[in-house]
């Protein structure tokens, strides 16, 4: 259905979800367009990022940032066209980069927009590879991963819109590159299509085997965004000195009750401390939001000259976005995954 200049379709957090989402656990409700008092912009969303931080602002525990209310809109990054402007910086027919949510249009005051060029020929990009994805996969691996050429550099959801980057960006640090992802479909694509050296199914039987033979020199780098049954396969092949920025942990997101045992803590505090491996997680905005300059330039001419390749997953269709979310969270996403919610 095309946007409505009247009618503000938006999707809300109808329950908490207890383990996976279900699609009762949104709800797909109509509302006016708002009107913009003096210094708003109002906003109409032309993409809509989904991603998987989104499933820990549904749940009640302890996070980095306070949940979505039951009854409010979905948070989310959003490319949109300016509508309606009282506001001194922006003007009818921009183009930005904000936060307006699971919905087609929002207010802002303008604080947290960032004006796109009005004829950017892939907008999309600016959720990912050019965006928080994007810079994810920049400052996690070179700030915190430090590859040298040479050594073994092991990505973890590897097709994904932070893993498809982090592989590459590996691959232009002279590094031999493994990646692990869902199945041999994706697994071809990050050898074939984004330059990979091998790439490991999680699905399969035998993961540590097959990964233990994927990286005969050990792992110097392992970037994790998974957590559970890979990050058990990846842990006895850490070389002495490894660095492993954790990411992200998807693999837990769902969960409703910690791992069955044995207890893997002690395992784990041994490992690191015989072989000395650096574990570091991050919040990309927190701890490196004033760097962003610095890579949007790198990831620029990167994307540019096609060293970095685009990975998306374009979805038509606020109403597909629940379905698509609870599909990200089971390996059902091929690259950024994006909603588009108009053509122009
Ligand atoms: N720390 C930060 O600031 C920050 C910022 C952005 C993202 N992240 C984290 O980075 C990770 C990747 O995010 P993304 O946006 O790039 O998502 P993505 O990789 O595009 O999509 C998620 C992928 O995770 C894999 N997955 C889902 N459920 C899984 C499970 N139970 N076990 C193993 N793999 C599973 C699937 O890939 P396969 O089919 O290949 O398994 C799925 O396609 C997430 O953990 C996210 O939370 C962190």
């Amino acid at each position: 259905m095309p946007q409505s200049s009247t009618v503000n379709r938006r999707i809300v957090l109808n329950a908490r979800p207890r383990g996976a989402p279900t699609a009762e656990d949104f709800r797909l409700e109509n509302a006016p367009v708002p009107t913009p008092a003096a210094g708003d912009v109002l906003l109409r969303t032309l993409y809509l990022s989904l991603d998987p931080y989104m499933r820990g602002r549904i749940s009640e525990g302890p996070s980095y940032a306070a949940p979505v209310a039951v009854g409010d809109v979905m948070v989310g990054g959003t490319v949109s066209r300016v509508e309606a402007s009282l506001h001194g910086d922006f003007k009818v027919g921009d183009l930005v980069l904000g936060y307006a949510g699971w919905q087609d249009y929002a207010l802002s005051d303008g604080r947290g927009l960032t004006l796109l060029s009005p004829e950017e020929p892939h907008p999309s990009r600016a959720l990912g590879v050019l965006g928080m994805p994007g810079f994810t996969a920049y400052m996690g691996l070179l700030d915190i991963g430090q590859p040298v050429s040479g050594e073994t550099v092991v990505v973890a959801a590897a097709s994904g819109a932070v893993g498809s980057v982090v592989g590459q960006i590996a691959r232009i640090k002279g590094c031999t590159v493994v990646g692990i992802a869902g199945g041999q479909k994706k697994c071809r694509y990050v050898i074939d299509e984004l330059g990979f050296d091998f790439c490991v199914d999680h699905h399969g039987a035998d993961l540590p085997g097959r990964l233990a033979v994927a990286c005969p020199k050990g792992i110097d780098v392992y970037f994790e965004s998974v957590g559970g049954d890979v990050f058990d396969a990846v842990m006895p092949l850490l070389n002495v000195k490894a660095r492993v920025p954790v990411c992200g942990l998807i693999a837990a997101y769902n969960a409703t009750e910690l791992p069955p045992g044995p207890d893997r803590l002690g395992l784990l505090a041994g490992t690191l401390l015989r072989k000395r491996i650096k574990m570091q997680g991050f919040i990309i905005f927190d701890d490196y939001g004033a760097r962003f300059g610095e890579f949007a330039e790198a990831m620029g001419e990167w994307v540019k000259e096609n060293k970095v390749k685009v990975s998306e997953d374009i979805v038509f269709g606020l109403k597909n976005a629940r379905e698509a979310f609870i599909g990200l969270l089971q390996g059902k996403n091929f690259g950024k995954l994006v909603i588009q919610l108009a053509h122009e």
